[in-house]
């Protein structure tokens, strides 16, 4: 009973929420879930002190609290403001929030290439999401875009820096999960690069999970790279006993082939428990692990098209006898699914 008077309200495009006091707006608005969640490309829940870098979570607290309930004067990152009881926020349903991650979006594409078409993070790109979103089919940018050479991070790991939107959220997993820092951010401004000093290998057990939080393809994995699209592969909940991590992953199918292994991402796209370079790279056998179930995946998502968990043939094929061999195959499979 104590513990329910201590919980605040607040109304985030007009729906009510009760939280804990020192929770941020993101996070209020997580619990709501649904459309009314702004985006977040730097904040992630796991990674201390991240957020407040990216600016696509801005928002209008058009009433600061019920003791003050004068708005705030400008838009608001929510995964950096926490919320006040009584607090009005608005995301989707303020024309001011919209145009401004327009502008924010816009910013973060001047220097990112759009190549998503050979991008190994096309399908899962929080900023190919945004682009669609909010974005606009030319740029205003006059100047070159700057570029810089792939690096390799070991044997494992490869960086595209032209792909990087500087959002920290590696450096923290270096910093946080790994026991000597090896890798930063050099430079200021418009010179920024995420750097290993001199190139160095990233040489640790958790390393790996560098590619997970990438929002971006800037990070990725070199035993995956051009193997496939996302959206032709199969997600699949596996664990096994493992001594490093919690050994909970999900594997990536093509027919009988698992492709890669990542940590299990929630519906905001994040891990919350960190899997170990072993499990990620050196366990690409269905045998090495114990499957439990295909993995959730939003049904906006592209990664869910060809997909499988209840597959309704059209009425058409039951009565067509042509069509039905013609589709024998597919229909195999999903009565294997079943
Ligand atoms: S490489 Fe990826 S995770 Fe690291 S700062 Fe750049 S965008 Fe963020
Ligand atoms: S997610 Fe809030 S500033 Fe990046």
């Amino acid at each position: 009973m104590a513990e329910e008077q201590n919980k605040i309200k607040v109304k985030i495009d007009g729906i009510t929420v009760e939280v804990d006091p020192g929770t941020t707006i993101l996070n209020a608005a997580r619990k709501i879930g649904g459309e009314i969640v702004p985006p977040a490309m730097c904040y992630y829940t796991n990674l201390e002190g991240s957020g407040g870098k990216c600016r696509t979570c801005l928002v209008k607290v058009s009433k600061g609290s019920e003791a003050d309930p004068r708005p705030m004067p400008k838009l608001m990152a929510s995964c950096r403001t926490s919320v006040m009881d009584g607090m009005e926020v608005q995301n989707v349903t303020s024309e001011e929030v919209q145009s401004a991650r327009k502008g924010v979006v816009e910013f973060l594409l001047i220097n990112h290439p759009l190549d998503c078409p050979v991008c190994d993070q096309a399908g899962e790109c929080d900023l190919q999401d945004l682009s669609y979103e909010h974005g606009v089919g030319q740029s205003r940018y006059e100047f070159e875009k700057r570029t810089f050479e792939p690096i390799s991070l070991g044997d494992k790991i490869q960086l595209h820096m032209n792909r990087c939107i500087l959002c920290y959220r590696c450096v923290m997993v270096a910093n946080q999960l790994t026991e000597k820092r090896q890798h930063g951010i050099l430079y200021r401004g418009e010179m920024s690069e995420i750097s290993t000093y001199i190139e160095q290998a990233l040489d640790h057990d958790f390393i790996g999970n560098v590619i997970d939080v990438c929002p971006v393809g800037a990070l990725t994995d070199k035993t995956f790279r051009f193997k496939n699209r996302v959206w032709f592969t199969k997600p699949v909940n596996a664990h096994r006993n493992c001594d490093k991590c919690c050994g909970k992953v999900t594997l990536w199918y093509k027919g009988e082939d698992v492709l890669r292994v990542t940590g299990r991402k929630d519906e905001f796209g994040e891990v919350h428990e960190f899997i170990c370079n072993t499990c990620r790279f050196d366990k690409k056998q269905t045998a090495d692990w114990i499957l439990e179930k295909p993995t959730e995946i939003a049904s906006t998502s592209v990664i869910n098209s060809n997909h499988y968990t209840s597959f309704n043939p059209p009425a058409v094929i039951a009565k067509n006898e042509k069509l039905q061999l013609t589709n024998q195959e597919q229909l195999k499979r999903t009565e294997r699914l079943k």
